[in-house]
């Protein structure tokens, strides 16, 4: 039985370090002993014979890894995929191979030029002969996968490596006999971990430490029940042993420096074949479109990385370069990813930047009926800040109230079909939702050079000198578009948190309230609380504003202003008593300005103003928000977010906020429409009214004149 398994071997008479392909060999160039490094694979060799039958390929100068034979190729019966480096060092191995093979009567599958694939060094059996564990990530494309599976008739479980220490499936995984597998599971994502669990149950698995893995242990010839490696620890070879093997250890450090051992000096050239094998390969691909400024924009760089990090490949299939500054460019890529779930996530991520799937554009989106108020189908499509579209029955529908995080939802009404996003609390029966991410666009609109090249975020008090200026250049940038806001009617919404008032910025925002350029204000029971102490007793949370100390009994302050207000029954009722006279509350009433506070947990009182029910308070934000032009978010993270969360591209937003992480947080949102500003609040504020008050006494000069 042992003596029809058969191994092909390659003996190190060229062998060397002689390049750096992985990191094993960095450092390591010409540091092996030839020596050494025969009398290792002499030990080797010598142990593989006992059991089973070596051939030998002849190694050929010029060549030193091609002692590496895993790498020939991947063989299953008579039939062989011959390998394909990803390196030109080791390219040249390949008609040598290929010579063998051919010598020896197998049939030789060749993969396209530009298709890397590096034979049963990123190809591993289940010895069980079920299925095939395929790599990819460094030396092998994901592309060739469904051509292996088509060749060799075989399900292919496609696995990407992560860690480039394991470059190749065989450094880091290792299924044995009776359906054991040996692996680093930090080798891999998680996707592919969870593959790799959905097949293995737990009591095979035996997972590997780093300090073995590191040591070449994964990288194991399996005969029957024997395993030969280059070491491993007492913990690991008991684990072994107890699955039923017996552990055989050949030291190999001098083919470690160029990053391998045992089993990449071997290669199976008789794999149990079972009859009732069929080929299925989970990879799917996907052509899409792009269109846009993509190289300057580095929209193209972003979308491949999008493929990438996501767990796909790519392939350009045609790259149009606009020609003039202004020019667009267009590139159709077709997308392979190793299963639906992953290609999924990959194609949602690239709507979301613009990118149009060139199948979709003829397929209508999967709708699924909404069966429970308040509760979405499985995998429904989560809505982004760009204005979407959505194909049903062969038509574009605009998506309305658009928005991120929601579902969209497409109802039937006298007029037509509509579809709008909706969170999900207000889904309804009667309704469906789109679900996957077939037949959906999202428009982006092209944005100008010179936006795109504008930094996208100001630092002031963080960093070194210029960023004052900076600050300045901001603020006049800002005042400009809220004095345009203003006179051609349209709206400004502002979020604030306590730290406006704490910060000096009360007697600002109430200016701005004042002079038209506010039409509504969002935030919580602090904000309006400080401001109204502040007016009443000159004190915010107790501590005089003017002299920024602590005034005696003054941490009752903000309770007896919050008892007041309740006595009068609100803020406005307040104001019209008399009781404030000035302020940002103060501004809000007198000026028929909407104002909404969103309550929380930690709330004292709360005013009689302060909406505690948290969904309407929600509502009461979004129908605030309709129509808005630009949104000033001032030092209030959580209100910020939630506003952002309700606002569609397009609107402007100015986030400022001393905690650079708030305003990175608020203003990635990956549109140029967003500007955060690293700085005091207070600050900024008396900027602002400053510049806008140069701005008006000019024009009122020039009136005046
Ligand atoms: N220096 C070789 C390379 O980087 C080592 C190959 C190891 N082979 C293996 N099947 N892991 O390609």
């Amino acid at each position: 039985m042992t003596e029809s398994i058969r191994f092909l071997m390659c003996s190190p008479d060229h062998y060397d370090v002689d390049y750096v392909i992985n990191p094993w060999m960095e450092g390591n160039i010409h540091k092996s002993s030839f020596d050494k490094a025969r009398e290792q694979w002499q030990s080797l060799y010598h142990l593989i014979k006992d059991h089973a039958i070596v051939d030998l390929v002849t190694p050929a100068k010029g060549w030193p890894d091609m002692v590496f034979t895993a790498n020939a190729g991947l063989v299953l019966d008579k039939t062989v995929v011959l390998s394909r480096f990803y390196h030109k060092e080791r390219q040249g191995e390949e008609p040598y191979f290929k010579t063998w093979f051919e010598s020896q009567g197998f049939t030789v599958h060749e993969l396209p030029k530009d298709l890397p694939f590096e034979g049963a060094g990123d190809a591993l059996f289940d010895r069980e002969g079920r299925y095939l564990w395929a790599g990819y990530g460094f030396r092998s494309e994901l592309d060739s996968h469904p051509l292996i599976a088509e060749w060799l008739d075989i399900e292919v479980l496609s696995l990407r490596l992560m860690d480039e220490r394991f470059y190749h499936l065989d450094t880091c995984f290792c299924p044995l006999k009776g359906g054991y597998l040996m692996y680093y599971p930090p080798a891999f994502d998680s996707y592919s971990n969870r593959l790799i669990e959905m097949r293995i149950p737990p009591e095979k698995r035996i997972i590997v430490e780093e300090p073995d893995a590191v040591n070449f242990a994964c990288n194991t010839v399996n005969i029957n029940q024997m395993v030969i490696m280059n070491k491993a620890s007492e913990n690991l070879k008991a684990r072994i042993e107890e699955a039923g093997f017996t552990v055989l250890e050949t030291s190999l450090t001098e083919f470690l420096k160029a990053g391998g051992a045992a089993k990449c000096l071997t290669l199976r050239v008789t794999e149990p074949v079972i009859v009732d094998r069929h080929a299925v390969v989970k990879v799917e691909s996907h052509t899409v479109l792009m269109e846009g400024h993509l190289l300057d924009a580095g929209l193209i760089n972003r979308a491949l990385d999008l493929v990438v990090e996501g767990g796909g490949s790519f392939k350009v299939l045609n790259f149009n370069l606009g020609e003039q500054r202004q020019s667009t460019s267009k590139a159709e890529i077709k997308i392979s990813a190793p299963s639906h779930e992953v290609m999924e996530e990959i194609i949602s991520q690239l709507i979301d930047i613009g990118v149009v799937s060139l199948e979709d554009d003829q397929r209508d989106a999967r709708l699924q009926p909404v069966e429970q108020d308040g509760v979405g189908p499985d995998d429904f499509y989560v809505s982004t800040i760009y204005p979407t579209e959505v194909r049903v029955d062969g038509q574009w529908l605009t998506v309305q109230n658009q928005r991120m995080d929601g579902a969209i939802a497409i109802s039937e009404t006298p007029n037509g079909l509509v579809a709008q996003c909706k969170i999900l609390r207000d889904l309804k029966v009667g309704e469906r939702v789109v679900v996957d991410v077939v037949g959906l666009r999202t428009i982006r609109k092209t944005e100008s050079r010179e936006a795109r090249n504008a930094p996208q975020e100001f630092s002031f008090m963080s960093a070194g000198v210029s960023s004052e200026r900076r600050v300045e250049l901001i603020v006049e940038q800002v005042a400009w578009e809220l004095r345009q806001i203003r006179d051609r009617g349209g709206k400004v919404v502002v979020t604030a948190g306590p730290v406006v008032i704490h910060t000096g910025g009360a007697q600002h925002l109430s200016h701005l309230i004042r002079e038209g350029y506010v039409q509504a204000l969002l935030g919580g029971n602090a904000i309006a609380v400080h401001d109204m102490e502040q007016s009443i007793m000159g004190t915010s949370l107790g501590v005089d504003m003017k002299q920024g100390i602590a005034v005696k009994g003054g941490h009752r302050h903000h309770l007896n202003v919050i008892n007041t207000v309740r006595r009068y029954g609100s803020i406005a009722t307040a104001v019209e008593n008399g009781l404030v006279k000035s302020g940002v509350m103060y501004e809000c009433v007198k000026n028929n300005i909407p104002f909404s506070l969103a309550g929380s947990i930690r709330d004292d009182g709360p005013l009689p103003d302060t909406q505690m029910d948290l969904i309407k308070a929600q509502e009461h934000y979004a129908e605030l928000l309709q129509g808005a032009d630009m949104i000033l978010m001032l030092s209030s993270m959580l209100h910020s977010i939630g506003v952002g969360n309700m606002t569609p591209s397009g609107v402007k937003m100015v986030c400022v906020d001393i905690n650079p992480a708030v305003v990175t947080k608020l203003s990635d949102r990956g549109s140029v429409e967003s500007i955060g500003v690293v700085t005091d609040v207070g600050l900024f504020l008396s900027l602002l009214v400053n510049q806008l008050d140069k701005l008006t006494s000019r024009y009122g000069v020039v009136q005046v004149g």
